[in-house]
């Protein structure tokens, strides 16, 4: 079987395609062609015979007209790579059915059919992990987006919902355990050890929710009682060594079933839940109806073998997933244009709950260093988009940050505007009106105007305006009045050269210099270009704290003096707000030493403002550790390169690296005793002894840039002395940076010790292509030849190169070098997984931002790989847009 998507030729002629310079570009497909489907298929039949190399699926489809729709004598049943084996209507078999491209185009005269379809996969070959395939000896599936038509024909779009039953059967030493969605209502055993179970599952949904996992699995169980007092059967599937692992994944469930009923009043809707780990998955996890598939990265843990880091992503990743029952499932999207409603949403969401979980402050500030260091380059990039298309080649490639994390930003202003308590009513309307239907962002917003009370008449522009706005604040004083001018400007973006102001809301604060207070926070809309408050009062001029908690998604420019933002590092009461006086003294100082340059005398006033505000961090006892190291983490690479015109990575870097020693010299002493102080705390999973690993490894790695010597032996103690992940890893981190012994014998101990444990080793490959050791990219060429890597499995693959693509100083090594691996990487991936192939081309996407050297080095790789023959749909479509 097929299951490489093949060269698209869709003039079939191979030899015109070889001879063409131009590959030929995939179809545009536009969200303003909407139509509805002219069929509807109210219940489809699913029949499996299991097989790792050959599965044989019986679909049998009831069809009606929709009387919503245009009329058709045709149905269109999407396929992808399969062949119908036969096809029969109303228990007739037919041969009038024609294929376009994948497709099977069924004439269908009458009202209503039963259309019946045979296919055979082979998910052994399924390299793409979409459809139906093999992981590890068990089968699994993976519809979303367009999956489902790589296990049989049919309308494979989000408006077209069913009620499925599925029967599956197979050899049950194979395949003891048998799953699908909804309830397993029968059961029993067949012929030569084989056995068979039927599923069915109640509410409609849509080709994309469909799931089945057959394999020998082994679960923890436990049950949730909801609101009204049914009891609901909860099970985690994995392999039998890894059930030691899922406690945690399971509690993260309970606790998320608990809150959706006491936060957004949502109760779940079956008598049981599954989860299923994999190993093999390009994602992070799948929210299919009552049996949700998860990488194994995003279930397993134990203190042993996940760090504080991996348990919080547990918990965020299992509420995320549960959350889709309802944004998502009983509500999902009319077409993937609308994605964002339900991800956008269920992402708001899951932050939410985490904020109750883990503590609002340091979840805020996390989520926003996700946003500037991820989503802002891709709004300011070759592949900036709305949160709501306008069209897309490859719908895979729109799983993207813009969708959800902004996405997430934008239903949260909303949030902000309204206020939690109308907010819920405006959800509430959303879920009541739309239960059962695939709906859009529109209706979305429409919810919100009637249900919350808002007017979001000119907010729309958020859904069809891409690019981060900028605005820039200006405070003046005269005589008792602070006057402040807000300037707003949305940059132009590919497709969109020009844009209208937004609204924006900004939560603001002034301070008054002596007291340290502010007379209260208040909520600013800037709704056009520009905006003139007056504020009276103020015999001095107060300090301004701006874009608290950060109300909206926007990059502030803010013209204040030095001081300011010191005085604000060491108090402002809005934890963002403080978090983020303390990033704008580092970018301003970084950005400028990168940029233009600084004299020694701009440089040791810059130096002095940070060490002065760091020292207070360091010091304040009114902080808890966790919120202490947020504070102490320095603004990234990309985000600094983001806040330049154009930049020079390396520059950046040496920059940022030649402060982290100055303030390791400047702060040792307060560094070494934050390790000593930490160091001294037992394992547990609370508060202050997860504070206390935090800021142990960030003090270890400030001083390892100061005294590389000393701190080797302070990291090489903290790796012996670990009892948990979190403080092995972070040592075994600082240490992957020096050339030394210790680093060696560390990093060998870590693989010995951690062989069996395939998550590990992700953690080990990456730790080596992440390091600041300078021979990192030999590192990397070494570790593509480890016999535990492979390209066949996405994790593997992210924990080498997207480590490697996230670390500054080795991809955009001077020579060019890192670029061509990754280019490298592309091409010999993209026929294996083109949906994570695609993943890497943004790195190289960006350019366009980079110093003339750097640039032109990036885009001939980006030519190479578009100059390729049999480019997949999904990377052809990046490359194209990068190189535009
Ligand atoms: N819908 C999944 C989520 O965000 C993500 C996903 C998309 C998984 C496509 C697999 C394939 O929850
Ligand atoms: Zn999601």
């Amino acid at each position: 079987m097929d299951i490489a998507r093949t060269p698209s030729t869709p003039d079939g002629n191979p030899q015109l395609a070889d001879a063409a310079p131009e590959p030929k570009e995939p179809p545009l497909i536009r969200r303003e062609d909407y139509r509805p489907f002219p069929w509807l298929v109210p219940e489809i039949a699913l029949d499996f015979d299991l097989g790792l190399e050959a599965t044989k699926v019986t679909a049998t489809l009831t069809v009606a007209r929709n009387a919503r729709a245009d009329t058709s004598q045709v149905i269109r049943l999407n396929g992808d790579g399969l062949q119908p084996l036969s096809v029969a209507v109303d228990g007739e078999l037919v041969n009038d059915w024609t294929m376009d491209g994948g497709d099977l185009m069924l004439p269908l005269p009458g009202e209503a059919h039963e259309v019946a379809i045979v296919t055979e996969i082979d998910p052994s070959a399924n390299s793409q992990l979409m459809g139906l395939y093999a992981s590890n000896g068990m089968l699994c599936t993976q519809c979303e987006a367009e999956g489902f038509r790589r296990i049989t024909f049919f309308p494979d779009r989000p408006d077209v919902l069913s009620i499925y039953r599925v029967r599956m059967e197979g050899p049950k030493a194979q395949f003891p355990i048998l799953l699908s969605n909804g309830n397993k209502i029968a059961e029993g055993e067949g012929e030569g050890g084989r056995h068979w179970a039927e599923w069915h599952d109640p509410w409609p949904k849509p080709s994309y929710l469909f799931a089945l996992v057959a394999g020998d699995l082994v679960a923890r169980s436990d049950s949730f009682t909801t609101m009204s007092g049914r009891e609901v059967a909860l099970n985690v599937w994995v392999r039998a060594e890894d059930l030691p692992r899922t406690g945690h994944a399971m509690e993260s469930l309970k606790k998320s079933m608990k809150w959706d009923e006491e936060v957004f009043g949502r109760e779940y809707d079956l008598d049981l839940f599954n989860i299923v780990a994999v190993g093999d998955f390009n994602m992070g996890a799948m929210e299919n109806k009552g049996l949700n598939v998860f990488n194994t990265k995003y279930v397993l843990a134990d203190p042993e073998t996940a760090t504080d880091g991996d348990f919080d992503a547990i918990e965020g990743v299992i509420a995320h997933e549960y959350f889709h029952n309802w944004s998502g499932n009983r509500v999902t999207c009319r077409d993937w244009f609308q994605l964002s409603l339900k991800e956008g949403f269920t992402v708001l969401r899951d932050q939410l709950f985490s904020q109750d979980m883990q503590g609002e402050a340091v979840k805020r500030i996390e989520d926003v260093r996700v946003l500037r260091s991820v989503q802002f380059p891709e709004d300011s990039g070759p592949l900036a988009h709305p949160i709501r298309p306008d069209s897309f080649r490859e719908i895979s490639n729109f799983y993207t940050a813009t969708i959800y994390n902004k996405g997430a930003e934008v239903i949260r202003m909303m949030r902000t505007m309204a206020g939690p308590a109308a907010f819920r009513q405006g959800t509430d309307l959303y879920f009541e009106r739309h239960d059962g239907e695939a709906a859009t962002c529109e209706d979305f917003v429409r919810a919100m105007e009637d249900g919350a009370g808002l007017d979001l008449t000119k907010f729309r522009l958020w859904y069809s305006q891409a690019g981060t706005p900028k605005v820039s604040a200006d405070l003046s004083h005269e005589g008792e009045v602070a006057t402040l001018t807000l300037r707003q400007q949305v940059p132009p973006t590919p497709g969109q050269p020009a844009k209208h102001p937004m609204p924006v809301p900004l939560k603001l604060a002034l301070f008054d210099r002596e007291t340290g207070t502010h007379r209260g926070e208040q909520l600013v809309m800037l709704d056009g270009a520009e905006k003139t408050i007056a504020f009276e009062g103020f015999a001095q001029p107060p300090v301004l704290s701006i874009n608290r908690s950060f109300s909206a998604p926007v990059s502030i420019e803010r013209h204040v003096p030095r001081e300011d933002l010191v005085f604000l590092a060491a108090r402002d009461d809005d934890a963002f707000a403080r978090s983020e006086a303390m990033q704008e003294l580092v970018v301003g100082h970084l950005v400028a030493a990168a940029g233009e340059g600084l004299d020694e005398n701009e440089r040791s006033e810059g130096r002095a403002a940070i060490r002065e505000a760091l020292t207070a961090i360091l010091v304040d006892p009114g902080l808890d550790d966790l919120m202490r190291g947020e504070l102490m983490v320095l603004p990234g690479e990309t985000y600094l390169a983001e806040q330049m015109l154009i930049a020079d990575p390396g520059r950046i870097h040496a920059e940022r690296e030649s402060l982290k020693a100055w303030l390791a010299g400047e702060l040792g002493r307060e560094l070494r005793d934050i390790h000593a102080r930490a160091s001294s705390v037992p394992y547990s999973l609370d508060r202050a002894a997860r504070g206390a690993r935090k800021v142990k490894t960030l003090a270890l790695s400030l001083l390892a840039a100061g005294d590389p010597e000393r701190t080797a032996d302070l990291a090489a103690g903290q790796y012996d002395a670990a009892d948990n992940m979190t403080d092995r890893q972070g040592a075994l981190m600082v240490l992957a940076g020096f050339p030394s012994a210790a680093r060696t014998d560390r990093l060998i101990d870590f693989y010995r010790r951690y062989r069996e444990n395939p998550l590990v080793i992700d953690k080990w490959f990456s730790l080596q292509a992440m390091s600041l050791h300078p021979d990192a990219i030999e590192h990397v060429k070494a570790l593509r030849q480890h016999e535990d890597f492979t390209l066949r499995n996405p994790n593997r693959v992210r924990a080498l190169y997207m480590a490697f693509a996230g670390n500054p100083h080795a991809f955009h090594a001077a020579s060019g070098e890192g670029y061509r691996m990754i280019a490298d990487m592309i091409l010999e991936l993209d026929p294996i997984n083109s949906q994570t192939a695609a993943r890497f081309v943004s790195p190289l996407g960006r350019w366009r931002r980079m110093e003339p050297g750097r640039a032109a080095l990036m885009r001939g790789e980006l030519e190479r790989i578009a100059a390729a023959t049999g480019l997949s749909r999904d990377t052809r479509e990046q490359v194209t847009r990068s190189l535009g």
